[in-house]
């Protein structure tokens, strides 16, 4: 593991480690049903050291722990699938639900992407969000990202509660056939050029 250290203003992104996981057994979690999925699961100390070692142990994806001032550890975040060829991989980041709304998501991508398309010398980010997720598809707009496609997968949890009031705000991304649940999703993609010239 390297020394690797990258800095924000309030944020330090550093390799993950399996102690950062164990720490995210204290986060808070989402009210919200449809973001249920972004909760961290309750999981024992060898499930942990489990959960640790599939995210980390291919050669394609890397992941990091995301500090804020307080040397709290807010979220992480994978590169994942990264192309050494085509210099391109998809991005995957989640925030300790206590911790979201407080302009740390765009902190820590500012930070990131400078790093990424720099000293990474990458060319392209790719992302996929749920058309419901609107802070996160907000998020990525003003940080630069385009959406390149639209449609439907199928939604994590097929026993949502459909008299929900999350769900229904969020209803026009959603089909339902039969018994299962489809949800729409944006892919997104931000090139190298792009993030630069935004930010002329
Ligand atoms: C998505 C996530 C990473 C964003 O990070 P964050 O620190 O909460 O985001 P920021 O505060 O930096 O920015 C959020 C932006 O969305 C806006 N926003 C918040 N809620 C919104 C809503 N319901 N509708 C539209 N915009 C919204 C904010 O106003 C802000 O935009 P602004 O700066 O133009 O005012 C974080 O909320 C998170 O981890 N969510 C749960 C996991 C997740 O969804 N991961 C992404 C999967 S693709």
């Amino acid at each position: 593991m390297t020394d690797l250290e990258i800095k924000g203003k309030r944020i330090t992104i550093r390799p993950l480690k399996v102690d950062d996981v164990y720490l995210m057994r204290k986060w808070g979690f989402h009210e919200n049903p449809l973001l249920e999925d972004y909760n961290f699961p309750k999981l024992s100390d060898k499930d942990i050291k489990m959960w640790y070692r599939v995210k980390t142990n291919r050669f394609v994806n890397k992941y990091y722990g995301i500090r804020n001032e307080s040397d709290e550890l807010i979220g992480y975040m994978g590169i994942k699938n990264i192309k050494r060829i085509t210099k391109e991989s998809t991005l995957g980041l989640v925030l300790d639900p206590n911790q979201v709304d407080k302009g740390y998501g765009t902190e820590i991508l500012e930070t990131f992407l400078q790093y990424y398309f720099s000293k990474m010398k990458m060319r392209k980010m790719i992302l996929e969000v749920a058309e419901f997720n609107k802070r996160a598809y907000r998020l990525y707009e003003k940080i630069g990202f385009k959406p390149i496609g639209y449609y439907l997968d199928e939604f994590f949890d097929s026993g949502l509660d459909l008299t929900n009031p999350y769900y229904i705000i969020e209803k026009s991304s959603f089909v339902i056939k039969g018994e299962k649940i489809y949800n729409y999703i944006y892919k997104m993609t931000l090139d190298r050029k792009r993030f630069f010239k935004l930010r002329q």
